[in-house]
């Protein structure tokens, strides 16, 4: 099988960790590198998340630093502590890599750079705030002619998670959304309307952990932790990034509606808001496709089988 390339481009974080493991296990996929954006904690400790995950792993996938905080430059902003935990990875510790290092570019022109040698065939998973692919966008003006198509969790047509209407990677940088919103990528938006039903239980847990692998096992710890945070009632296990994946290479457990849509950049309690004209009132030309329904045991299923794949190469 031809194997489609892929960047994901994340703020790892638990559940980024869950979608990397996953997509290790995706055979139609083929993971070219991973770049690394302020989100759930600052950038260096993404970044060092993301290398020491490639080496426990004991794959060889370049692994690249990022942007370090939003396009407006008014600061990095992070979910609180007790979400992600204050690493990002919950209560789960990896070591330091030692036999991987970081390649030397930054994630904008990785991207740009892999984007033209696949000439027209990268895809783009992104899992946290926009901003390295809004920098890329701005740095190349030729780079969306190369980008097959753009998956992305985020936003939401509903209502936000860190305040009445913003979803969490669009308030930490509405602006860089905007600006790939008004490029001419082709974008597949995986919100809350969607993510906030995947949530896993301590059955997932149990049938990880008898995969008996390190990818099994690290997902089930990643998950765990998830289940265990200070406010159950909020903070459950939620699939919110391995979502995004699915609908990239999974597409048939959603379905679509395509719109037009906007992100708030100003207002004082709407910034980070995603405008979603799902009827069509301003007969503005579709700029993505929405993740609105969701086939929620055919995606677990397909997760749980993924994260077992990803454990056969051990
Ligand atoms: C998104 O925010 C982060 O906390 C998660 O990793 C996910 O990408 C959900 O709103
Ligand atoms: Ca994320």
């Amino acid at each position: 099988m031809k194997k489609r390339p892929f960047i994901i481009d994340c703020d790892t974080g638990t559940d980024d960790a869950i979608a990397i493991i996953a997509a290790l296990g995706c055979e139609e996929m083929e993971v070219i590198g991973i770049t690394s954006c302020s989100g759930n904690v600052p950038e260096q400790t993404v970044a060092r998340n993301n290398l020491n995950l490639i080496e426990y792993l004991e794959r060889d996938i370049p692994v690249c630093h990022g942007a370090w905080m939003p396009l407006s430059g008014s600061g990095s902003m992070h979910a609180e502590d007790h979400i992600h935990g204050s690493q990002g990875l919950g209560s789960v510790v990896l070591n330091d890599a030692v036999s991987h290092s970081f390649d030397p570019r930054i994630a904008s022109q990785f991207i740009y750079e892999k984007a033209v040698q696949y000439q027209g065939e990268l895809e783009l998973l992104v899992t946290g705030p926009m901003t390295n692919i809004a920098i890329t966008i701005l740095e190349h003006p030729d780079f969306c002619d190369y980008v097959k198509h753009l998956y992305f969790m985020g936003g939401s047509a509903i209502g936000g998670n860190v305040n009445t209407s913003a979803e969490f990677n669009i308030w930490v940088d509405p602006e860089a959304v905007h600006t790939v919103l008004f490029s001419s990528v082709a974008c597949t938006m995986v919100g809350l309307d969607v993510t906030n039903l995947t949530v896993m239980t301590e059955k997932e847990e149990e049938i990880l952990r008898s995969f008996g692998t390190k990818e099994g096992t690290l997902a089930a710890d990643l998950m765990h932790y998830m289940m265990h945070r200070e406010n159950p009632e909020f903070y459950l296990a939620r699939m919110h990034d391995p979502l995004a994946l699915a609908s990239a290479v999974f597409p048939q457990c959603m379905k679509y509606q395509d719109c037009f849509i906007d992100t708030e950049t100003r207002g004082t309690y709407t910034r980070g808001h995603t405008a979603a004209d799902l009827r069509n009132k301003l007969q503005k030309e579709v700029n993505v496709s929405i993740a609105m329904e969701l086939d929620f045991p055919m995606f677990r299923n397909w997760l749980l089988e993924r994260i077992q794949k990803a454990g056969e190469t051990d």
